[in-house]
């Protein structure tokens, strides 16, 4: 189970304050129950973990083995909330360096769909050449440029390269139940798919097929993560009171640091596995609250690495920053630092102690120096980088958002904003149905 902190943000905002937002947490978590609030036909992400049934599970499971049974390699294809969820958990639970290993117990992952680099997919596709590999083309809309371009090529060279029967059993679909282009493919070429619920957003879509099958391909226990979610669920509930519940104090403690000029929030952490969990955590935070003019802005680094770049910043810069850090309690392995005999860079001291007790008291240290800095600091501990722990910071993150922006006053569940750079892509490309936008943009440059 995770634990907050908050302590190191009291020197300054007032605890009295942050408790001051009881009502209005209250106010959002019923909101969210009965439905009342903005953007209410999108809350099917806050009792998914414990409807997720046992069957949907083992189809999930069953999927997932066909294509660890027939695939070297598996292309996720989406972007935003449709890649970053399956990301975060895959790399915050895969060993770094067995995809770089010859013998290896599961297909490696790949990412397409998430940018339109030439090169990118050039490089890709040529690395797939002389590879065994499938696809999940991930589109909850199903008209998303960047991964159609991805799905276009992957497919193609998919059916050429392993024919198209076993293309038919290596490419699966997860998007909309009847619409868009994804869908019509998926039923004209019988490939096994997945749904996405209408009720539920990309970036709250971690705990559906968008994040669950991929987690499943790259060999992590689906059931085990769900239960993590389950225990989450549980502990923010509405019915816990204020105190004890992480979710309410900290989309509180947030609030009231953005209220105090505190406008930015960088999510920190001492673990590089957890880079793409600040990742999808940008955009969980980023496109629910920034908006109407208003929002915390999500940073993320990964410490040590970026205190020998942004920590400077971090220290000295302008004091509109505050910190949360990822804790984690426990490592997954065991490495001691060994003893030199000449000793030459003065680390004897160091000598028997394991790697972890040095980060931790990196962090220990930082986080005294950052508040000493005028950086308030909120800590978050999970005991370990397993399932049930990253099962149950997911959750934890998606409630206290949207509990956050209810406080906030905004529609946490749209984003308008996303639709500005398409338009004039399509224009700049000359889309069909585009043409007047197309003069307009024109007539710009
Ligand atoms: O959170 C969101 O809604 C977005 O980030 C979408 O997930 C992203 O734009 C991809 O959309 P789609 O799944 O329709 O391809």
């Amino acid at each position: 189970m995770i634990s907050l902190n908050i302590e190191k943000t009291l020197g300054f905002i007032s605890k009295e304050n942050v408790f001051a937002y009881e009502a209005q947490v209250k106010a959002a978590q019923e909101a969210l129950e009965n439905g009342t609030g903005k953007g209410n036909d999108f809350l099917g992400w806050l009792h998914l973990p414990s409807s997720i049934t046992k069957e949907h599970l083992a189809d999930l499971k069953a999927t997932a083995q066909t294509l660890r049974n027939n695939c070297e390699v598996v292309v996720v294809a989406g972007i935003g909330g449709s890649y970053l969820g399956a990301r975060a958990v895959i790399e915050a639970l895969s060993n770094s360096f067995t995809w770089l290993q010859d013998k290896k117990t599961a297909p490696v992952i790949l990412y397409a769909g998430h940018n339109i680099g030439e090169d990118y997919l050039y490089e890709l596709t040529e690395y797939l050449k002389d590879k065994k590999f499938g696809v999940i083309n991930i589109s909850k809309s199903g008209t998303t440029t960047e991964t159609a371009l991805a799905f276009r090529l992957l497919k193609k060279q998919c059916e050429d390269q392993r024919g198209k029967d076993m293309a038919k059993k290596v490419i699966v679909a997860i998007t909309d139940a009847q619409k868009g282009a994804a869908r019509v493919t998926a039923d004209n070429e019988g490939y096994k798919s997945f749904i996405i619920p209408d009720n539920v957003g990309g970036r709250f879509s971690v705990l559906t097929p968008v994040g669950l099958l991929p987690i499943a391909i790259a060999g992590f226990d689906i059931e085990k993560l769900v239960a993590g979610a389950v225990a989450m669920e549980k502990a923010c509930g509405k019915d816990v009171p204020f105190a004890e519940n992480p979710a309410a104090i900290y989309a509180a403690t947030r609030n009231e640091l953005y209220k105090n000029g505190k406008k930015i929030e960088i999510l920190v952490n001492y673990n590089p596995k957890l880079h793409y969990v600040s990742e999808w955590w940008k955009q969980l935070y980023g496109e629910s609250e920034g908006k109407e003019n208003k929002g915390i802005f999500p940073a993320a680094v990964d410490f040590s690495t970026d205190l020998h770049s942004m920590g400077q910043w971090i220290q000295e810069g302008e004091r509109t920053i505050y910190e949360t850090v990822i804790s984690v309690e426990k490592t997954q392995h065991s490495l001691q630092v060994p003893s030199d005999e000449a000793n030459l860079d003065g680390l004897n001291f160091l000598a028997g102690k394991h790697v972890d007790e040095v980060n931790k008291m990196a962090e220990l240290g930082t986080q005294l120096a950052h508040v000493d800095g005028g950086v308030p600091n909120m800590r978050i501990v999970i005991p370990a980088l397993n399932e049930e722990s990253i099962g149950g910071l997911l959750y934890f993150f998606e409630i206290a958002c949207g509990i956050s922006g209810y406080i906030l006053g905004v529609n946490p569940f749209n984003q308008p904003g996303v639709e500005a750079y398409k338009k004039n892509m399509f224009a700049l490309l000359n889309k069909p149905g585009y043409e007047e936008e197309s003069k307009a943009i024109q007539a710009r440059l």
